[in-house]
């Protein structure tokens, strides 16, 4: 029998590529999602890009416990991937309560009625954010945490709760795992990243500069104490992103217990940089100017990967270029994202 994976956020950007990745697999997938930040044309196009049907998808609130409820009832769950989160930095400022209703809230109403329905596997999508402005690089699990804002709060938030869970249930199986930067597309040029409005992330931003959406790209400053004094990252290409959370699925039933890991590449890139590989990719320089640091950036956030490439034997292959080229796939040809 297919093993039956809920992804709750399945319809957006990360959760959307990696029901993609499961049903490529073989997996029986079902996806729970309020379409507060996607389109439920995603769901069209998993199917479309996977060849296979999603087994269902669920218009339902992640923190709606008698509709989730009815959701686990309706089925044989086996394990839970759980993306549904409000994940803004700015808006986390403006909108705490709203983030940690949603964030901290609705993973406690998955965890209850995970328990429930008797579903005890979970990987849970925390951020590299939990770091906060750290001095050493690269980080590791064991690098100390201290989270900036109200988002990367609610990321770390969640994980103590999932430990002092698991500590208490002990037939419970958690992996979360800290995203980098993940960008990109899957290659297939039907999924990308479609964020609504003005795009806080770069490399949407730059995507939405070269197909003529916008004019120029905002550097946010060029005096960070790196390289070229442009902000570095630990960009991560989705279908990478998708990949690992396939293999932490398989790797679930290795141990009980909560277990986390870093989800990146262990290379860091300037925005400038980024700048330049799309421009290649894509074969339309991007017009950037340097304005002043956004507030709250770091100058460098780089991975150390090689704890989840000892646990799973598994690392991300897809470099910068195909970062670029994919994103860049998906947005020439959906200018204006899923809408029209
Ligand atoms: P996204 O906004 O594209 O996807 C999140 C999905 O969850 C959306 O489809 C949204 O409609 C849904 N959702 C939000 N609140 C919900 C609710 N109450 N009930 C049901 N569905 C709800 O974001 P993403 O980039 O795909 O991020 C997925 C997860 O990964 C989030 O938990 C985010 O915090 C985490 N993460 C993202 C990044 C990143 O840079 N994209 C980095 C680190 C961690
Ligand atoms: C990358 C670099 C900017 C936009 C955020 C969250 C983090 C995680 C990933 C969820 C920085 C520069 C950006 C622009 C620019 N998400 N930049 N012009 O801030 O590293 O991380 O997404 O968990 O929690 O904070 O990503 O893409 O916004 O910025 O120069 O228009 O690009 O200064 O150096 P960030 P980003």
């Amino acid at each position: 029998m297919p093993e039956t994976v809920l992804v709750t956020g399945g319809a957006g950007f990360i959760g959307s590529h990696t029901c993609v990745e499961l049903l490529a697999h073989g997996y029986e997938v079902i996806v729970v999602d309020n379409h507060v930040n996607s389109s439920p044309h995603a769901l069209e196009r998993i199917a479309k890009t996977a060849g296979r049907p999603l087994t269902a998808a669920y218009r339902v609130d992640v923190r709606d416990r008698a509709a989730l409820a009815q959701v686990f009832a309706s089925h044989q769950v086996d394990a839970v991937i759980h993306f549904a989160a409000h994940k803004a930095v700015g808006e986390s400022v403006a909108l705490p309560v709203e983030y940690y209703d949603t964030n901290v809230g609705g993973t406690c109403a998955l965890l209850s009625v995970m328990r429930e329905h008797g579903v005890h596997r979970l990987v849970f999508s925390s951020s590299c954010s939990v770091y906060g402005d750290a001095q050493t690089m690269p980080l590791t699990e064991l690098s100390p945490v201290a989270p900036t804002n109200p988002y990367a709060h609610t990321k770390l938030m969640c994980e103590r709760i999932l430990e002092d869970v698991c500590d208490h249930l002990v037939e419970m199986k958690v992996l979360a795992l800290r995203y980098f930067n993940p960008v990109g597309a899957h290659p297939g040029g039907l999924l990308g990243e479609d964020p609504r409005g003005v795009p806080d992330n770069v490399m949407p931003y730059v995507a939405q500069v070269a197909v003529g959406r916008r004019e120029v790209l905002s550097v946010f400053g060029d005096d960070y104490p790196t390289p070229d004094g442009t902000g570095v990252r630990d960009y991560i290409h989705v279908m990478d992103v998708a990949e690992g959370h396939r293999v932490a699925v398989e790797h679930l039933d290795d141990r009980t217990g909560m277990r986390v890991f870093n989800l990146g590449t262990g290379t860091g890139t300037s925005v400038l940089q980024l700048v330049a590989a799309f421009g290649e990719a894509s074969g339309r320089p991007v017009p950037y100017r340097i304005v002043d640091r956004r507030p709250g950036d770091v100058a460098e956030l780089v991975a150390d990967p090689s704890a989840v490439a000892a646990a799973w034997d598994w690392t991300t292959t897809r470099d910068l270029d195909a970062m670029c080229r994919d994103a860049w796939r998906f947005q020439e040809r959906n200018p204006h994202g899923y809408a029209r």
